[in-house]
């Protein structure tokens, strides 16, 4: 049994082990599935309008009363909101002709936007009241954090450097996630380019810990008890666990992704803007070597959405996106409930 933390104080969980959330691949089955077992499931809402995000909580609800987490991406200071014109949005279409040709799909026209309205979002979630919400790519404003604390709701910024997590601590977020270089999915820096805030989790969380008071959530390449030990040690107050939780039989991943977690290739992940526009880690496949020169996100993102559905239905890992952290090949546990409990029993 592990001890209490001052994050699982703050959350009201039993054990210091939270589920990242996966936008776009998140699934209320794997979600519930660790809140059950007294960890703290996430829920990724990328993309989810208002009553999508009403219906998910509900649906976490029914299946479980413990308390679970749901995440947002805010907007990125100074990232320009593309509104690509139709010349433009055909210029970004014509690298990815072939791969909807390939997939016998039409080609998409021009959507009225490319993502739901924020503030949208942002109302459903409170409205549906998490125990916690976190929340990437910024700094939450502080109407957003009154909002939270009224709804009764625990706000967890991402932090990938010491001034992003200084940033977060001067915003009032009640905890930090140190995520490490190594995780597996978008890299959610937001004061410096993505590229230039790659921290490993070694060296980002004794410097995350030194440089806030509040408590802070270890994330990057922890998949076993060795993991969560290291970060232990390293000052965590939690781990958060992605890429050994997306292999399991309770993810939303398709089957062809998590065949290549577990297959030979899982160790060569890449860092790549090829599938959203935004830098990202995963597995390398066609779309990451032949898209050198991306359209922005949210375009890219949208774009590629049109296509990977599909290819993840005919099983072709070669036009999907394979979100993957370096530590994807000690993802052992094909149960969520057993790899929740092998994480647990490292806190003995
Ligand atoms: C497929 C995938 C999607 C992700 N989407 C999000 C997201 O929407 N929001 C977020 O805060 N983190 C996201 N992450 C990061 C994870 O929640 C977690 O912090 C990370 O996977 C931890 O590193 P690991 O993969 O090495 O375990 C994603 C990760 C993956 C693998």
């Amino acid at each position: 049994m592990s001890r209490p933390t001052a994050f699982t104080r703050l959350t009201g969980i039993d054990h210091p082990v939270v589920l990242g959330p996966f936008g776009g691949l998140s699934s209320v089955d794997l979600t519930a599935s660790v809140s059950a077992g007294g960890g703290l499931g996430s829920y990724g809402l990328y993309g989810y309008d208002g009553d999508r995000i009403r219906a998910t909580a509900a649906a976490l609800r029914a299946r479980t009363t413990k308390p679970f987490a749901l995440n947002l991406w805010l907007p990125v200071p100074g990232e320009v909101e593309p509104e690509p014109t139709a010349a433009d949005f055909a210029r970004y279409l014509a690298p990815l002709r072939p791969y909807f040709a390939e997939l016998d799909l039409p080609l998409p026209e021009r959507p009225e936007r490319y993502l739901p309205d924020l503030d949208e979002q942002i109302a459903a979630t409170l409205e549906v009241r998490p125990a916690v919400l976190s929340v990437v790519y910024g700094v939450p404003s502080p109407a957003l954090m009154a909002a939270a604390h009224g709804a009764g709701t625990v706000v967890l910024g991402t932090a990938t450097t010491v001034d992003e997590a200084h940033a977060l601590q001067d915003a009032g977020v009640d905890a930090i996630v140190a995520s490490g270089a190594e995780a597996g999915g978008h890299r959610v820096s937001f004061l410096r380019p993505p590229e230039e805030s790659l921290v490993g989790l070694f060296a980002l969380l004794p410097q995350v810990v030194d440089a806030v008071d509040v408590p802070v959530v270890a994330a990057g390449g922890i998949a076993d008890a060795r993991g969560v030990r290291a970060a232990v040690a390293l000052g965590a107050d939690a781990v958060q666990v992605g890429t050994a939780f997306l292999a399991t039989d309770q993810s939303a991943a398709s089957s062809a992704h998590r065949s290549m977690l577990r297959g030979p290739d899982a160790a060569h992940t890449v860092l790549t803007r090829a599938l959203s526009g935004r830098l990202a880690r995963g597995l390398p496949n066609r779309v990451t070597a032949e898209i050198t020169d991306p359209a922005p996100f949210p375009v890219q993102n949208w774009l590629t959405g049109r296509f990977r559905p599909t290819a993840a239905d005919r099983g072709n890992a070669e036009l999907l996106s394979l979100w993957a952290g370096q530590s994807a090949t000690l993802a052992a546990e094909a149960d969520a409930a057993a790899l929740l409990r092998s994480l647990v029993a490292a806190l003995d």
